[in-house]
Protein backbone atom coordinates (compact mmCIF):
# COMPACT_ATOMS: atom_id res chain seq x y z
CA UNK A 1 0.00 0.00 0.00
CA UNK A 2 1.33 2.95 -0.66
CA UNK A 3 0.38 7.07 -0.89
CA UNK A 4 -0.02 6.75 -4.74
CA UNK A 5 -2.75 4.05 -4.17
CA UNK A 6 -5.10 8.04 -3.23
CA UNK A 7 -5.48 10.52 -6.10
CA UNK A 8 -7.55 13.26 -4.33
CA UNK A 9 -5.72 16.68 -4.79
CA UNK A 10 -5.87 19.25 -2.38
CA UNK A 11 -6.06 22.78 -2.26
CA UNK A 12 -4.56 24.56 0.68
CA UNK A 13 -2.41 27.88 1.44
CA UNK A 14 0.88 28.05 2.76
CA UNK A 15 0.54 27.14 6.71
CA UNK A 16 -2.88 26.83 6.65
CA UNK A 17 -1.70 23.43 5.88
CA UNK A 18 -4.33 20.76 7.95
CA UNK A 19 -6.65 19.60 5.52
CA UNK A 20 -7.42 16.15 6.33
CA UNK A 21 -9.52 13.32 5.68
CA UNK A 22 -10.20 9.77 6.64
CA UNK A 23 -10.17 6.83 5.06
CA UNK A 24 -11.07 2.97 5.71
CA UNK A 25 -8.89 0.92 3.59
CA UNK A 26 -8.81 -3.01 3.93
CA UNK A 27 -5.76 -4.81 3.37
CA UNK A 28 -5.43 -8.52 2.09
CA UNK A 29 -4.60 -9.76 5.92
CA UNK A 30 -8.33 -8.24 6.94
CA UNK A 31 -7.07 -5.67 9.09
CA UNK A 32 -8.96 -1.99 7.97
CA UNK A 33 -7.05 0.97 8.95
CA UNK A 34 -8.33 4.60 9.69
CA UNK A 35 -6.15 6.47 7.36
CA UNK A 36 -5.37 10.35 7.72
CA UNK A 37 -4.20 12.29 4.78
CA UNK A 38 -1.88 15.76 5.29
CA UNK A 39 -0.90 18.06 2.86
CA UNK A 40 1.90 19.93 3.85
CA UNK A 41 2.43 23.75 2.81
CA UNK A 42 0.98 23.89 -0.87
CA UNK A 43 2.79 21.18 -1.87
CA UNK A 44 1.84 17.82 -3.46
CA UNK A 45 3.38 15.72 -0.53
CA UNK A 46 0.87 13.74 1.25
CA UNK A 47 1.60 11.31 4.05
CA UNK A 48 -0.89 8.83 5.30
CA UNK A 49 -1.02 7.74 9.29
CA UNK A 50 -3.10 5.41 10.99
CA UNK A 51 -5.66 6.78 13.51
CA UNK A 52 -7.77 4.28 13.86
CA UNK A 53 -6.77 0.49 13.96
CA UNK A 54 -10.35 -0.90 13.41
CA UNK A 55 -10.33 -5.14 13.18
CA UNK A 56 -6.87 -5.97 14.63
CA UNK A 57 -8.10 -8.91 16.43
CA UNK A 58 -8.96 -10.53 13.23
CA UNK A 59 -5.18 -11.05 13.09
CA UNK A 60 -4.55 -14.52 14.21
CA UNK A 61 -2.39 -15.48 17.22
CA UNK A 62 -0.39 -17.75 15.93
CA UNK A 63 0.30 -16.19 11.87
CA UNK A 64 3.79 -15.13 12.66
CA UNK A 65 3.91 -14.16 9.10
CA UNK A 66 1.54 -11.28 9.61
CA UNK A 67 3.31 -8.54 11.97
CA UNK A 68 0.68 -5.89 12.73
CA UNK A 69 1.96 -2.80 11.25
CA UNK A 70 3.18 0.55 13.65
CA UNK A 71 0.20 2.55 13.60
CA UNK A 72 3.25 5.29 13.62
CA UNK A 73 2.68 7.48 10.79
CA UNK A 74 4.86 6.57 7.62
CA UNK A 75 6.50 8.72 5.38
CA UNK A 76 4.03 8.38 2.26
CA UNK A 77 3.81 4.64 2.58
CA UNK A 78 1.99 2.00 4.97
CA UNK A 79 4.53 -0.26 5.94
CA UNK A 80 3.06 -3.83 7.11
CA UNK A 81 5.78 -5.94 7.68
CA UNK A 82 9.05 -5.30 9.55
CA UNK A 83 9.79 -1.89 8.71
CA UNK A 84 9.39 -0.05 11.59
CA UNK A 85 13.54 -1.01 11.72
CA UNK A 86 13.67 1.01 8.56
CA UNK A 87 11.92 3.86 9.00
CA UNK A 88 13.90 4.41 12.20
CA UNK A 89 17.08 4.20 10.23
CA UNK A 90 18.45 7.68 11.15
CA UNK A 91 18.58 6.58 14.30
CA UNK A 92 21.89 4.77 14.54
CA UNK A 93 22.11 3.32 18.64
CA UNK A 94 20.83 2.13 21.11
CA UNK A 95 20.78 4.93 23.21
CA UNK A 96 18.29 6.69 20.27
CA UNK A 97 16.28 4.15 20.05
CA UNK A 98 15.30 3.58 23.62
CA UNK A 99 14.14 7.10 23.72
CA UNK A 100 12.87 7.93 20.14
CA UNK A 101 11.56 4.49 18.55
CA UNK A 102 7.94 4.22 17.79
CA UNK A 103 7.75 8.10 19.16
CA UNK A 104 9.34 10.18 17.12
CA UNK A 105 7.67 9.91 14.02
CA UNK A 106 4.14 10.13 15.53
CA UNK A 107 2.26 7.46 17.00
CA UNK A 108 -1.20 6.32 16.12
CA UNK A 109 -4.24 7.23 18.50
CA UNK A 110 -6.42 4.19 19.63
CA UNK A 111 -9.40 6.00 19.32
CA UNK A 112 -11.89 2.95 19.60
CA UNK A 113 -10.73 1.66 22.99
CA UNK A 114 -13.66 1.96 25.62
CA UNK A 115 -11.90 3.94 28.26
CA UNK A 116 -10.02 6.94 27.88
CA UNK A 117 -5.78 6.82 27.33
CA UNK A 118 -3.84 8.12 30.18
CA UNK A 119 -1.21 10.55 27.86
CA UNK A 120 1.39 10.90 30.69
CA UNK A 121 3.28 13.23 28.68
CA UNK A 122 4.32 16.80 30.11
CA UNK A 123 5.23 18.38 26.24
CA UNK A 124 3.64 17.95 22.77
CA UNK A 125 5.59 18.22 19.85
CA UNK A 126 4.80 19.93 16.33
CA UNK A 127 5.68 17.65 13.10
CA UNK A 128 7.13 20.95 11.84
CA UNK A 129 7.58 24.38 11.91
CA UNK A 130 4.65 25.49 10.02
CA UNK A 131 2.41 23.59 12.03
CA UNK A 132 3.72 25.44 15.00
CA UNK A 133 2.77 28.91 13.15
CA UNK A 134 -0.49 27.38 12.93
CA UNK A 135 -1.18 27.10 16.09
CA UNK A 136 -0.21 29.81 17.25
CA UNK A 137 -1.91 32.17 14.89
CA UNK A 138 -4.89 30.06 16.11
CA UNK A 139 -5.59 28.67 12.89
CA UNK A 140 -5.03 25.38 14.42
CA UNK A 141 -5.94 23.80 17.97
CA UNK A 142 -2.58 22.00 19.58
CA UNK A 143 -1.49 20.85 23.23
CA UNK A 144 1.72 22.10 23.14
CA UNK A 145 3.03 21.98 27.26
CA UNK A 146 1.60 20.16 30.53
CA UNK A 147 0.55 23.18 32.13
CA UNK A 148 -1.68 23.88 29.42
CA UNK A 149 -3.54 21.36 28.62
CA UNK A 150 -3.74 17.23 28.33
CA UNK A 151 -5.63 15.69 26.24
CA UNK A 152 -6.77 13.12 29.54
CA UNK A 153 -7.71 16.32 31.68
CA UNK A 154 -9.60 17.58 28.74
CA UNK A 155 -11.95 14.30 28.94
CA UNK A 156 -12.64 15.02 32.39
CA UNK A 157 -13.16 18.49 32.44
CA UNK A 158 -15.81 18.16 29.84
CA UNK A 159 -17.65 15.52 31.77
CA UNK A 160 -17.67 17.51 35.05
CA UNK A 161 -19.33 20.11 32.83
CA UNK A 162 -21.67 18.11 31.84
CA UNK A 163 -22.90 17.15 35.37
CA UNK A 164 -22.52 20.38 36.79
CA UNK A 165 -24.23 21.97 33.64
CA UNK A 166 -21.28 24.41 33.02
CA UNK A 167 -19.77 25.67 30.16
CA UNK A 168 -16.43 24.85 31.20
CA UNK A 169 -14.78 23.11 33.79
CA UNK A 170 -11.05 23.83 34.52
CA UNK A 171 -9.16 20.61 36.88
CA UNK A 172 -5.98 21.39 39.56
CA UNK A 173 -3.97 18.84 41.42
CA UNK A 174 -6.79 19.55 44.15
CA UNK A 175 -9.47 21.16 45.73
CA UNK A 176 -7.64 23.86 47.79
CA UNK A 177 -5.69 24.65 44.90
CA UNK A 178 -8.75 25.22 43.11
CA UNK A 179 -10.83 27.49 45.31
CA UNK A 180 -6.95 29.50 45.98
CA UNK A 181 -6.50 30.12 42.47
CA UNK A 182 -10.20 30.71 42.06
CA UNK A 183 -10.04 33.71 44.78
CA UNK A 184 -6.54 35.05 43.38
CA UNK A 185 -7.79 34.89 39.77
CA UNK A 186 -11.59 36.59 40.77
CA UNK A 187 -10.85 39.17 43.14
CA UNK A 188 -8.97 42.39 42.55
CA UNK A 189 -6.18 43.57 44.77
CA UNK A 190 -7.26 45.40 47.83
CA UNK A 191 -11.29 44.11 46.79
CA UNK A 192 -13.75 42.69 49.38
CA UNK A 193 -15.31 39.06 49.64
CA UNK A 194 -18.17 37.68 51.95
CA UNK A 195 -17.80 34.09 53.32
CA UNK A 196 -19.45 31.69 56.27
CA UNK A 197 -18.16 31.02 59.77
CA UNK A 198 -18.50 27.32 59.38
CA UNK A 199 -16.13 25.56 56.55
CA UNK A 200 -13.16 23.45 55.88
CA UNK A 201 -10.34 25.14 57.85
CA UNK A 202 -7.35 25.26 55.11
CA UNK A 203 -10.27 27.76 53.21
CA UNK A 204 -10.65 29.66 56.48
CA UNK A 205 -6.59 29.87 57.19
CA UNK A 206 -6.27 30.92 53.14
CA UNK A 207 -8.87 33.76 53.60
CA UNK A 208 -7.79 35.37 56.60
CA UNK A 209 -3.87 34.77 56.24
CA UNK A 210 -3.04 34.68 52.68
CA UNK A 211 -5.50 37.59 50.88
CA UNK A 212 -4.69 40.30 53.10
CA UNK A 213 -1.16 40.56 51.58
CA UNK A 214 -3.25 41.02 48.58
CA UNK A 215 -5.17 43.26 50.49
CA UNK A 216 -8.32 41.61 50.45
CA UNK A 217 -10.23 41.84 52.82
CA UNK A 218 -13.20 39.76 53.87
CA UNK A 219 -16.68 40.25 55.76
CA UNK A 220 -17.51 36.24 57.90
CA UNK A 221 -21.57 35.86 58.27
CA UNK A 222 -23.29 33.01 59.64
CA UNK A 223 -24.39 30.63 56.71
CA UNK A 224 -28.05 31.53 57.29
CA UNK A 225 -27.49 35.26 58.21
CA UNK A 226 -29.42 37.06 54.95
CA UNK A 227 -29.30 40.22 56.57
CA UNK A 228 -25.36 39.95 57.27
CA UNK A 229 -25.12 39.35 53.52
CA UNK A 230 -27.05 42.31 52.84
CA UNK A 231 -25.25 44.64 55.17
CA UNK A 232 -21.97 43.74 53.83
CA UNK A 233 -23.19 44.65 49.99
CA UNK A 234 -24.19 47.32 51.02
CA UNK A 235 -21.13 48.59 53.34
CA UNK A 236 -18.95 47.21 50.31
CA UNK A 237 -17.64 46.50 47.32
CA UNK A 238 -17.90 43.24 47.61
CA UNK A 239 -16.45 41.08 44.31
CA UNK A 240 -17.65 37.72 45.30
CA UNK A 241 -19.52 35.32 47.63
CA UNK A 242 -18.19 32.40 48.42
CA UNK A 243 -19.67 29.81 50.69
CA UNK A 244 -19.71 26.22 51.12
CA UNK A 245 -23.19 24.42 51.52
CA UNK A 246 -23.50 22.42 52.68
CA UNK A 247 -20.41 23.34 55.27
CA UNK A 248 -17.87 22.15 56.91
CA UNK A 249 -18.55 19.92 59.09
CA UNK A 250 -22.03 20.89 60.34
CA UNK A 251 -23.64 20.87 57.00
CA UNK A 252 -25.53 24.55 57.12
CA UNK A 253 -27.37 25.19 53.84
CA UNK A 254 -26.90 28.67 52.12
CA UNK A 255 -30.03 29.76 49.93
CA UNK A 256 -28.15 29.74 46.79
CA UNK A 257 -30.89 30.75 44.67
CA UNK A 258 -31.61 33.94 47.21
CA UNK A 259 -28.14 34.61 47.81
CA UNK A 260 -27.09 34.32 44.42
CA UNK A 261 -29.96 37.24 43.68
CA UNK A 262 -28.86 39.46 46.38
CA UNK A 263 -25.15 39.36 45.17
CA UNK A 264 -26.05 39.32 41.31
CA UNK A 265 -28.02 42.85 42.34
CA UNK A 266 -24.80 44.73 43.81
CA UNK A 267 -22.19 43.33 40.82
CA UNK A 268 -21.29 40.54 43.25
CA UNK A 269 -20.13 36.60 42.29
CA UNK A 270 -21.32 33.87 43.83
CA UNK A 271 -18.83 30.77 44.32
CA UNK A 272 -20.36 27.59 46.06
CA UNK A 273 -18.12 25.08 47.41
CA UNK A 274 -20.38 21.91 46.70
CA UNK A 275 -18.40 19.28 47.67
CA UNK A 276 -20.37 17.95 50.37
CA UNK A 277 -23.58 17.80 47.82
CA UNK A 278 -21.60 16.62 44.99
CA UNK A 279 -23.61 17.75 41.32
CA UNK A 280 -25.73 14.51 42.11
CA UNK A 281 -27.14 16.13 44.93
CA UNK A 282 -27.16 19.99 43.82
CA UNK A 283 -26.93 22.07 40.93
CA UNK A 284 -25.50 25.33 42.10
CA UNK A 285 -25.30 26.63 39.01
CA UNK A 286 -29.14 26.24 37.95
CA UNK A 287 -29.64 27.51 41.24
CA UNK A 288 -28.03 31.07 39.94
CA UNK A 289 -23.87 30.85 41.19
CA UNK A 290 -21.80 31.78 38.84
CA UNK A 291 -19.50 29.25 39.93
CA UNK A 292 -18.87 25.80 41.91
CA UNK A 293 -15.81 24.43 43.03
CA UNK A 294 -15.39 20.54 43.92
CA UNK A 295 -12.72 18.57 46.12
CA UNK A 296 -12.82 15.91 43.51
CA UNK A 297 -10.55 14.29 46.12
CA UNK A 298 -14.15 13.33 48.12
CA UNK A 299 -17.20 12.24 45.98
CA UNK A 300 -16.33 12.94 42.75
CA UNK A 301 -13.32 10.69 42.35
CA UNK A 302 -14.50 8.56 45.25
CA UNK A 303 -12.09 6.11 45.99
CA UNK A 304 -9.50 7.30 48.79
CA UNK A 305 -6.56 7.32 46.19
CA UNK A 306 -6.39 10.56 44.09
CA UNK A 307 -6.09 14.19 45.27
CA UNK A 308 -7.97 16.57 42.75
CA UNK A 309 -9.99 19.82 42.72
CA UNK A 310 -12.47 21.77 40.23
CA UNK A 311 -14.07 24.94 39.04
CA UNK A 312 -17.19 24.79 36.81
CA UNK A 313 -18.95 28.27 35.60
CA UNK A 314 -19.16 30.37 32.25
CA UNK A 315 -16.35 29.92 29.88
CA UNK A 316 -15.72 33.68 30.68
CA UNK A 317 -15.04 32.91 34.30
CA UNK A 318 -13.40 29.63 33.26
CA UNK A 319 -10.83 31.43 31.60
CA UNK A 320 -9.91 34.24 33.50
CA UNK A 321 -9.40 31.20 36.13
CA UNK A 322 -7.58 29.50 33.87
CA UNK A 323 -4.81 32.07 32.67
CA UNK A 324 -3.97 32.35 36.15
CA UNK A 325 -3.61 28.49 36.88
CA UNK A 326 -1.32 28.77 33.27
CA UNK A 327 0.81 31.04 35.51
CA UNK A 328 0.80 28.96 39.26
CA UNK A 329 0.38 25.78 38.22
CA UNK A 330 -0.80 23.18 40.61
CA UNK A 331 -1.65 20.91 37.21
CA UNK A 332 -3.46 17.79 38.16
CA UNK A 333 -1.24 14.93 36.62
CA UNK A 334 -2.82 12.83 33.93
CA UNK A 335 -2.82 9.73 35.80
CA UNK A 336 -4.89 11.46 38.75
CA UNK A 337 -7.23 12.50 36.02
CA UNK A 338 -7.59 9.28 34.08
CA UNK A 339 -8.79 7.90 38.30
CA UNK A 340 -10.98 10.60 38.76
CA UNK A 341 -12.53 10.19 35.20
CA UNK A 342 -12.84 6.05 36.44
CA UNK A 343 -13.65 6.76 39.68
CA UNK A 344 -16.75 9.52 38.27
CA UNK A 345 -18.30 7.09 36.36
CA UNK A 346 -20.11 5.17 39.71
CA UNK A 347 -20.85 8.84 41.27
CA UNK A 348 -24.24 8.39 41.23
CA UNK A 349 -24.48 4.94 42.48
CA UNK A 350 -22.21 5.60 45.01
CA UNK A 351 -23.59 8.77 45.81
CA UNK A 352 -27.10 7.47 46.12
CA UNK A 353 -25.84 4.54 48.21
CA UNK A 354 -24.33 7.27 50.58
CA UNK A 355 -27.29 9.15 50.85
CA UNK A 356 -29.30 6.17 51.80
CA UNK A 357 -27.30 5.44 54.15
CA UNK A 358 -26.72 8.16 56.51
CA UNK A 359 -30.50 9.23 56.15
CA UNK A 360 -31.29 6.05 58.04
CA UNK A 361 -28.34 5.91 60.32
CA UNK A 362 -28.99 10.23 60.92
CA UNK A 363 -32.55 8.84 61.85
CA UNK A 364 -31.19 6.52 63.98
CA UNK A 365 -28.96 8.26 66.15
CA UNK A 366 -31.38 11.01 66.96
CA UNK A 367 -33.17 8.56 69.04
CA UNK A 368 -30.22 6.95 70.86
CA UNK A 369 -29.71 7.56 74.58
CA UNK A 370 -25.64 8.23 73.95
CA UNK A 371 -26.12 10.86 71.23
CA UNK A 372 -27.32 14.55 72.21
CA UNK A 373 -27.28 16.12 69.00
CA UNK A 374 -27.41 15.11 65.38
CA UNK A 375 -26.06 17.35 62.30
CA UNK A 376 -27.72 16.02 59.30
CA UNK A 377 -29.39 18.17 56.43
CA UNK A 378 -32.14 15.86 55.67
CA UNK A 379 -33.68 15.69 59.42
CA UNK A 380 -36.33 17.70 60.40
CA UNK A 381 -34.40 19.24 63.16
CA UNK A 382 -31.86 20.37 61.36
CA UNK A 383 -31.84 24.32 60.95
CA UNK A 384 -31.88 24.40 57.54
CA UNK A 385 -33.97 21.73 56.86
CA UNK A 386 -36.70 23.06 54.55
CA UNK A 387 -34.08 24.88 52.99
CA UNK A 388 -32.32 21.76 51.88
CA UNK A 389 -34.68 20.20 50.76
CA UNK A 390 -35.82 22.49 48.06
CA UNK A 391 -32.48 22.93 46.37
CA UNK A 392 -30.77 19.23 46.95
CA UNK A 393 -32.12 15.94 45.78
CA UNK A 394 -30.22 14.22 48.56
CA UNK A 395 -28.55 14.97 51.54
CA UNK A 396 -24.74 13.78 51.26
CA UNK A 397 -23.20 10.82 53.54
CA UNK A 398 -21.53 12.73 56.22
CA UNK A 399 -23.90 12.78 59.63
CA UNK A 400 -22.05 14.97 62.41
CA UNK A 401 -23.30 13.86 66.01
CA UNK A 402 -22.86 14.78 69.88
CA UNK A 403 -22.13 11.79 72.17
CA UNK A 404 -23.41 12.35 75.62
CA UNK A 405 -20.02 12.78 77.23
CA UNK A 406 -16.48 14.01 77.14
CA UNK A 407 -13.47 13.88 75.34
CA UNK A 408 -12.43 10.31 76.87
CA UNK A 409 -15.88 8.88 76.11
CA UNK A 410 -15.94 10.23 72.79
CA UNK A 411 -12.12 8.70 72.08
CA UNK A 412 -13.65 5.15 73.54
CA UNK A 413 -16.53 5.38 71.59
CA UNK A 414 -14.26 6.25 67.97
CA UNK A 415 -11.79 3.40 68.97
CA UNK A 416 -14.60 0.91 69.21
CA UNK A 417 -15.84 0.97 65.99
CA UNK A 418 -15.02 -1.93 63.41
CA UNK A 419 -15.58 -0.95 60.12
CA UNK A 420 -14.54 2.82 59.17
CA UNK A 421 -10.67 4.13 59.08
CA UNK A 422 -10.04 6.86 61.88
CA UNK A 423 -9.33 9.18 58.98
CA UNK A 424 -9.79 12.82 57.46
CA UNK A 425 -11.27 13.32 54.00
CA UNK A 426 -15.05 11.92 52.90
CA UNK A 427 -16.64 10.72 50.05
CA UNK A 428 -14.48 7.77 49.43
CA UNK A 429 -15.97 4.12 48.92
CA UNK A 430 -14.15 3.06 52.86
CA UNK A 431 -16.08 4.92 55.75
CA UNK A 432 -14.32 6.89 57.52
CA UNK A 433 -14.83 8.56 61.24
CA UNK A 434 -12.96 11.35 63.13
CA UNK A 435 -13.57 13.59 65.74
CA UNK A 436 -12.91 17.26 64.26
CA UNK A 437 -11.60 18.93 67.51
CA UNK A 438 -8.71 16.39 67.35
CA UNK A 439 -8.69 15.55 63.68
CA UNK A 440 -8.26 18.91 62.54
CA UNK A 441 -8.04 21.50 65.24
CA UNK A 442 -5.90 19.60 68.15
CA UNK A 443 -3.21 22.54 67.47
CA UNK A 444 -5.88 24.95 68.77
CA UNK A 445 -6.58 25.26 72.78
CA UNK A 446 -10.12 24.03 73.73
CA UNK A 447 -11.00 27.93 74.12
CA UNK A 448 -10.38 28.57 70.70
CA UNK A 449 -11.95 25.43 69.31
CA UNK A 450 -15.04 25.94 70.98
CA UNK A 451 -15.26 30.01 68.98
CA UNK A 452 -15.84 27.59 65.93
CA UNK A 453 -18.22 25.83 67.73
CA UNK A 454 -15.66 22.43 67.60
CA UNK A 455 -16.97 20.53 70.85
CA UNK A 456 -15.10 17.61 72.14
CA UNK A 457 -17.56 15.60 71.75
CA UNK A 458 -18.68 15.91 68.12
CA UNK A 459 -18.17 13.11 66.16
CA UNK A 460 -17.96 13.27 61.99
CA UNK A 461 -18.69 10.44 60.63
CA UNK A 462 -18.42 9.74 56.52
CA UNK A 463 -20.58 6.60 55.22
CA UNK A 464 -18.95 4.64 52.32
CA UNK A 465 -20.37 2.04 50.19
CA UNK A 466 -20.40 -0.74 52.71
CA UNK A 467 -23.71 -2.45 53.71
CA UNK A 468 -26.06 -0.41 55.62
CA UNK A 469 -26.78 -2.97 58.20
CA UNK A 470 -23.25 -4.06 58.91
CA UNK A 471 -22.69 0.02 59.27
CA UNK A 472 -25.51 0.29 61.67
CA UNK A 473 -24.79 -2.86 63.82
CA UNK A 474 -20.82 -1.20 64.07
CA UNK A 475 -22.53 1.74 65.73
CA UNK A 476 -24.73 0.72 67.96
CA UNK A 477 -21.77 -1.77 69.16
CA UNK A 478 -19.85 0.84 69.71
CA UNK A 479 -22.44 2.23 71.91
CA UNK A 480 -23.13 0.02 73.93
CA UNK A 481 -19.46 0.03 75.09
CA UNK A 482 -19.28 3.26 76.27
C1 LIG B 1 -15.58 21.42 51.71
C2 LIG B 1 -14.14 21.26 51.31
N1 LIG B 1 -13.64 22.05 50.35
C3 LIG B 1 -12.34 21.94 49.96
C4 LIG B 1 -11.50 21.03 50.54
C5 LIG B 1 -10.08 20.94 50.09
O1 LIG B 1 -9.95 19.92 49.15
P1 LIG B 1 -8.55 19.14 48.89
O2 LIG B 1 -8.28 18.34 50.11
O3 LIG B 1 -8.85 18.33 47.67
O4 LIG B 1 -7.52 20.19 48.66
C6 LIG B 1 -11.98 20.18 51.52
C7 LIG B 1 -11.08 19.18 52.14
O5 LIG B 1 -11.43 18.45 53.02
C8 LIG B 1 -13.33 20.30 51.93
O6 LIG B 1 -13.84 19.53 52.90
Amino acid sequence: MSASDFSATFTTTPFRNLSSSSYYITTSSKVSFKLQRHVSNGETRRSFRVVRISASSLWPNTDSAVTPPSPAESNGALEVNGAVESRYSFLKCDGSKTVHAAERLGRGIVTDAITTPVVNTSVYFFKKTADLIDWKEKRQFSYEYGRYGNPTTAVLEEKMSALEGAESTLFLASGMCSSSVMLLALVPAGGHIVTTTDCYRRTRIFIANMLPKMGITATIIDPADVDALEAALENNKVSLFFTETPTNPFQRCVDIKLVSELCHRKGALVCIDGTFATPINQKALSLGADLVVNSATKYIAGHNDVLAGCISGSKKLITQIRSLHFILGGTLSPNSAYLVIRGMKTLHLRVQHQNSTAMKIAKLLETHPKVTQVYYPGLPSHPEYSLAKRQMTGFGGVVCFDIDGDIMRTIKFVDSLKIPYIAPSFGGVESVVNQPAIMSYWDLPRSEREKYRIYDNTVRFCFGVEDYEDLKDDILQALDVI
